[in-house]
Formats: structure tokens, sequence, C-alpha cells
């Protein structure tokens, strides 16, 4: 009996401590769910050093403005980081690449050749100086500058390239130096994005050289979200005595160095401060540090996701060293679902993402310029994402985004196929609900999904009213089984030029490639029919092929419309 007893304790006692692990492990798991789950931004400063050591002796000695031993010592631990003889502080990286071609005297009646496919400051300081930008597509394996494509867009008045090792990942700098020697063009190295990166050239037999080492004059970035951050702050590095001296000059107001307040040539005040280049030595102190752990972060993403269908990852070349500023991956069509859609999905789950940016030559102020060949850029830049990419990034963060993207690439498949949705013809009741849901179409820009012309408020209340005054025109709401808008259609009696009728689908950009094209094209045909109409027709985006092929496996033909870009889509229905 008391040994059975004392077993019974024994047993109680197992039991109890097993419920303590057991809980402590659910509660640990719980914790790194909870932990992974909290947002997670696209970048994030890690303040790990001397920052607030160095700050608080700008303070405590009162060397808080632009001069200083913090400037100064910035500039020198940089250009010997750097592997170059001068190392120049300024504002940013945009005065940074603004200083560099003042300082080449590029100017009013030239042409500066740079990617299309970068950020907006790269084409921005070309225009500064009164310049022309020529802009050149990117490699599709890279994404930067492709150098076949830089030759065929030299002319006379070309004076310089600006390459940009976009996201950290060197250009091909050997092919770029020979076109630039064979044409007398200076190169400018923006390399906001890149330091820390490498390139190897063939011909200096395992000497890889810092990107930012190879132009002309180079320019960098310490904005929040870069490799060091100084909160604000660039830099521009030369090899170039002239350049580095009249940088100096130019970033300080143009003052002559030798009288004070004379002021010799037009300049700006451009200058970085001590304490912003305290915080930037503190960082700097930590580079090392800081780019292996990117380069980790970056093996760790490849490593999860690379068996996803349609997610292409980033490409390091072997005359390359990345240093991941972002890691970023291309959205392709085998995902099955669009980038953009993709990202507000992501961000639903408390990750942050970026898309790449929109090749500069469709920005409304270089629209007017004469553009050619960019096709590849504009491809990478509609898929394109960046992914949180930081010091701070941990493991488990990682696990959680790479299985959000599994999970959501599932998702949209089941989705795809178990897709059904309520049609509901409007009435004036529906118009409040309307509004909303217009509104996120114009937020999202978005034009009617198969139908070529822009829609807006104005247009969609026009259409109800003729819908409750005239009926020859239908609008129908397209709503989730939880009676959420996902969409409407429009089936109009009469279109001017076609003399047919014809309708159109707008898909609210969370439902995007979920099924509702192809049920809502059966439900209007079969309007149609039962109204006794013997014909539809719809517009349709040439490169649109995924709508043209669910078309078409309605019996509909495609023929050229009177519009650039678009197709006719026709079926006869009885
Ligand atoms: C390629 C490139 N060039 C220039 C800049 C401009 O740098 P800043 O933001 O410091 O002016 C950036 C900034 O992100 C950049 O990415």
């Amino acid at each position: 009996m008391c040994k059975c007893v004392e077993f019974y304790r024994f047993n109680a006692l197992i039991f109890r401590t097993y419920c303590a692990i057991m809980k402590n492990i659910k509660l640990y798991f719980m914790a790194i769910k909870m932990e992974a789950k909290k947002f997670i931004p696209v970048a994030s400063p890690a303040l790990i050093g001397n920052e607030k050591k160095y700050v608080l002796d700008c303070l405590k000695t009162n060397w808080i403005s632009s001069t200083g031993k913090y400037v100064n010592l910035f500039e020198r631990k940089f250009s010997e980081y750097i592997g170059v003889k001068h190392a120049i502080t300024c504002s940013n990286g945009t005065v940074a690449l603004h200083l560099a071609l003042l300082a080449l005297d590029i100017k009013n009646g030239d042409e500066v050749m740079c990617p299309t496919l970068t950020y907006i400051a790269t084409a921005n300081s070309i225009l500064y100086v009164g310049a022309k930008p020529i802009f050149v597509d990117c490699q599709q394996d890279t994404w930067n500058i492709d150098p076949d494509k830089i030759e065929g867009k030299i002319t006379k008045k070309t004076k310089a390239i600006i390459v940009v090792h976009l996201y950290g990942n060197a250009c091909d700098m050997e092919a770029i130096i020979k076109i630039a020697k064979r044409h007398g063009l200076y190169i400018i190295e923006d390399s906001a994005e890149a330091l820390g990166s490498k390139y190897l050239p063939a011909d200096r037999q395992g000497k890889e050289k810092m990107c930012g080492s190879f132009g002309d004059i180079a320019t960098f970035s310490f904005f929040g979200n870069k490799v060091i951050t100084s909160g604000e702050g660039g830099m521009v590095v030369t090899n170039n005595d002239e350049f580095a001296k009249k940088v100096a000059l130019l970033k300080n107001q143009g003052m002559d160095t030798n009288k004070r307040y004379w002021h010799p040539v037009l300049g700006y005040n451009y200058r970085l401060t001590n304490v912003q280049s305290a915080i930037g030595l503190a960082q700097l102190e930590n580079v090392k540090k800081f780019i292996a752990k990117r380069r980790q972060i970056a093996k760790m993403y490849s490593h999860y996701l690379k068996n996803i269908e349609g997610i292409t990852l980033p490409t390091e070349k072997d005359y390359t060293f990345h240093s991941y500023w972002m890691y970023c991956i291309l959205i392709e069509k085998e995902y099955g679902v669009d980038r953009d859609r993709l990202m507000g999905l992501l961000e639903k789950q408390g990750i942050q993402t970026r898309p790449f940016f929109y090749p500069i030559h469709t920005m409304p102020a270089y629209q007017s310029l004469h553009h050619y060949g960019l096709d590849v850029s504009k491809e990478i830049s509609r898929k394109g994402i960046n992914l949180p990419t930081f010091y701070n990034l941990g493991e488990d963060q990682i696990k959680y985004i790479a299985h959000q993207l599994v999970r959501l690439k599932k998702d949209i498949i089941k989705n795809k196929q178990g897709a059904e949705y309520i049609i509901k013809s409007v009435d004036s009741g529906d118009e409040k609900k309307l509004a909303s849901f217009f509104k996120v179409i114009k937020k999202h820009n978005l034009h009617n999904f198969f139908h070529p012309h822009p829609f807006n408020l104005k247009t969609a209340k026009k259409i109800i009213e003729i819908s409750e005054s005239d009926k020859s025109d239908l609008y129908y709401l397209v709503l989730d089984k939880n009676e959420q808008i996902a969409g409407y259609f429009m089936l109009r009696g009469f279109d001017e030029g076609y003399s047919v009728p014809s309708f159109a689908i707008v898909v609210h950009p969370d439902y995007m490639n979920r099924g509702i094209g192809k049920q809502v094209t059966i439900v209007a045909i079969k309007i149609c029919e039962r109204l006794k109409i013997g014909k539809m027709m719809l517009k349709v985006y040439e490169d649109n092929i995924v709508a043209q092929k669910m078309y078409r496996s309605l019996n509909f033909t495609f023929s050229k419309s009177d519009k650039k870009d678009e197709l006719v889509g026709r079926l006869n229905i009885r």
C-alpha cells in the first residue's frame, strides 16, 4: 500500500514536472510566434557601438556644428575603408551626386548615362546640373546597368556614366571601365546602396576592391535605412586631388579656404555636422559586423525560399561580393499573384516590404525625354520586392517571412480553385458600399482589370445613374462569401464604335487572380443569353495573356483594336 502511494506520488511528481515543462515549451513557442508576429519593418538602424558616447562628447565639448574632430575622423576612416585617397562628408547621398557632377564640370548641353532602374536621386542630380540623363536598360539577372546596352546610346555629347550598384550588388565594373576608356567618359559610382560591396576584376587576380574605388568619383548615402547611418548623410570619394578640392569648396558655400567670406564660385551649404559624423564614425567601426550579418540574412532567406515556384532569388556573380543592403526577390507569374497584392497580404501579416524602384523614365519629370530599349527594367521593376533586411533581424523572423510566402501561395491556389462569388445586380442601396470600394480602386490607381480605360468614382456614379434609368446598361457587384465587395462588372447595351454589347470587369486588388474573371464572364454570357443579346465584346491589354487565355477558353476570339496595346475580344452567343 505504502509502495503504492509512493508510486502514485512519484508518478504525480513526474506528471507535474512534465506539465510544467510542456507549459514552458508551449509558452516558449507562443513567445517565438508572437515575437515573430510583431511588425517586421523593411529596414531599421542598429546603434550598437560608440554612437551615444561620441555624440555625448560632441555635446560636452560644444562641437555640434559642421567642424570638429569627428568630421575629420569619419572622412579619414572612410577613405581608408574604401581604399581611396579622399573622402569628403556632405549632407546626404543626393547632394553627394550633385557635388560629384559639379566636380567633373558636367553642365547644360552634356549627356550622362545612367540606369533607369534606380532611386530617383541618381537621375535628379543630372538635371540639377542642367545635363540630360540618357537611360540605359538593366541586366536580367543582376538588375544592374547592362554594359552591352551602353555604347549604342553614346553620342558626342556624352560626358559620363553613372553606375549604381543596385541594392548592394556590384556592377560589372571591368566592362564599364573599358567602355568609358574607349569613349573618354568619366565614371561616377553611385554607391549609396553599396557600402562594403566589392568587385573582383579578372585582371587583378584575386584582389577584390571596394565599390566606390573604381570610378573617377563615387558617392555614398548614410540615410537611416543604409548599411551605416548618420541619420542623414553622404560622402564623396575620389583619388583625384583636383576633384576632391572642388567638392570641398562647393559643399562649403564655395568659400575660399584662404580668405574667409570670399566666394570665388557659386557654392552650396551641403555640410555634414560633427554630431552626424560622430554617429557615422561609430557606425563605421562596426561596418564589417553589419555586412557579415546582412550576408548571413541573405543566406538564410535564400535557403528558406529556394524551392518556392514563382520566386526568383537574387544573383551574386562570382566576381562580386554582395553587401545585401536589401535582400530582393522577384515575384513571377507562376507564383499566382501579382507583386502588389502579395505586398498587401504580407503587410497584413505584419511584414513590411518595399516595391522595386519605378523606372525613372516613366516618372512625370522624365517622360518628355526620348527613351527606348528599357523593357528589362520595366519588367524587373514590376516584379521586384525588397524583403526586410537589417542587422537585428532574427532567424525566427526570416523563417516566419518565408513561411508566409509559402502559405500565401498555397492559399491563393486554393482560393483560385474554390472561388465562388455572389453576383448581385446594383441598386441605389449599394451606392455607399460601392463608394468605399471605388476609393480603394482610386488609391491603387487601378484601371479596369480587363478593360483598358481608367475608372473613377464619377464614372461609377454615372453608370449607376444610367443603370437605374436606362436598362440597356447593367451593373453588377461581385461579392465574396462574406459579402465583401470583390469587384464589379458592367454590361453595356451598346458600345460606341463597335455597335455590340460590351462588358468590363473591375477587381479589388485583394481579389486579383482568384477566379473572378472566369466566373463573372460565364454569368455575363448567361445574362446576354437571357436578354437575347447575340454578341458580346470586350477590350483587353495586349500583354494581359492570362485574361486572353481565360476568355479564349470561353470561345472569345481576339483581333487588334484601333488603339495601341489593346485587343478586342468578341463572342457570338447564339
Ligand atoms: C542609388 C541611390 N542614390 C542616391 C541616393 C540618395 O541618398 P540620400 O537619400 O542620402 O539623399 C539613394 C538613397 O536611397 C540611393 O538609393
